[in-house]
């Protein structure tokens, strides 16, 4: 039985492995450019003790955006919805994930949702924590538990390349310190979030991730509670409406699974009720979205019939 899944994971691979090259490799971080754009691995983890895979599952990337869903939890269990919701809006934008029009366009000025930049900005900014590092180490301990890895850290070789060029985020922050959204230092914010956007994981971890969402904040033991279930139903709502930016909408006709990408070409993926999926595949289109990964997606979605609608 464990064969045949990774069997048809391989298939699924080499079905849609073309559409690598219709996509390219971030670089506008100039430290993902080195990334090979032909990769295109899978984990899926459904709370035994296998994860099921294929390609280069162990590959280790950078969760970019698919941070913006954990610090969005940790924002949630730090001070609740009224006072994170007060910060940042709930609904879709249409617009590109760097976008800046709707913060002057829109009243009041707030990030319409968390999963763009600006609102991810907005969330990362309420995080508790004495320090920077204080901030860092509860959001790693976070992502540590949801993935069962005590090892999972940041790459800061990665975090400095973004903060170094991260001026279209510098604005953002700037932007809406002027009007009251946040409050603070602009370099200390960006010295977070570059972080968290440099954390490091393969796809084994992001399918764990995926899982710990999928079963509402069940742990992989499933006796301990890492996430209250009203909290991640909120994230999974957020990851089906904006997680895959101005792309949600097809990718939810599509594939119909509550997912979250990221710029280094990392999908998680979380099917109700306990099934967790990882890829990774650098390829992007021009939203920002892994090309691959996608159709990746959308086959094991059509073939294991696991649209949420
Ligand atoms: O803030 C940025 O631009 C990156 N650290 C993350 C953007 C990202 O991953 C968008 N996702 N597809």
């Amino acid at each position: 039985m464990l064969c045949q899944y990774k069997n048809e994971l391989k298939e699924m691979i080499e079905e849609v492995k073309g559409f690598t090259n219709q996509g390219k490799v971030a670089d506008y971080i100039p430290a993902l450019a080195d990334a090979n754009s032909s990769t295109l691995a899978v984990a899926i983890f459904n709370g035994n003790d296998t994860c099921f895979s294929a390609g280069q599952s162990n590959e280790r990337f950078t969760l970019q955006s698919i941070s913006k869903v954990l610090t969005l939890a940790l924002a949630l269990m730090d001070h609740g919805g009224e006072l994170v919701f007060s910060k940042v809006g709930m609904e879709p934008t249409g617009d590109p994930f760097n976008s800046i029009i709707k913060l002057e366009s829109h009243a009041p000025s707030k990030p319409l949702n968390p999963m763009i930049n600006a609102g991810a900005l907005a969330v990362s900014h309420l995080i508790k924590g004495a320090s920077t590092e204080e901030k860092l180490e509860r959001l790693l301990n976070f992502v540590r538990r949801l993935s069962g890895n005590d090892s999972i850290t940041y790459n800061s070789e990665v975090a400095k390349s973004e903060f170094e060029t991260a001026d279209l985020n510098r604005s953002l922050v700037y932007f809406m310190k002027q009007h009251g959204v946040i409050t603070g230092n602009v370099e200390d914010l960006l010295d977070f979030y570059t972080k968290q956007c440099a954390i490091e994981v393969d796809c084994h971890d992001l399918a764990k991730i995926g899982y710990a969402l999928a079963t509402d904040g069940a742990a992989m033991n499933q006796e301990e509670e890492i996430m209250n279930p009203y909290i991640a139903r909120i994230v999974k709502t957020f990851m089906v409406t904006c997680g895959m930016y101005n792309a949600s909408g097809e990718f939810a006709i599509k594939v119909g699974i509550p997912a979250k990408s990221g710029v280094s070409g990392g999908i998680v993926g979380a099917v109700p009720n306990g099934m967790g999926i990882g890829i990774y595949g650098p390829a992007l289109d021009e939203k920002g979205n892994s090309v691959a990964g996608m159709k990746l997606l959308e086959a094991i979605s059509a073939r294991y019939r696991l649209s949420i609608f």
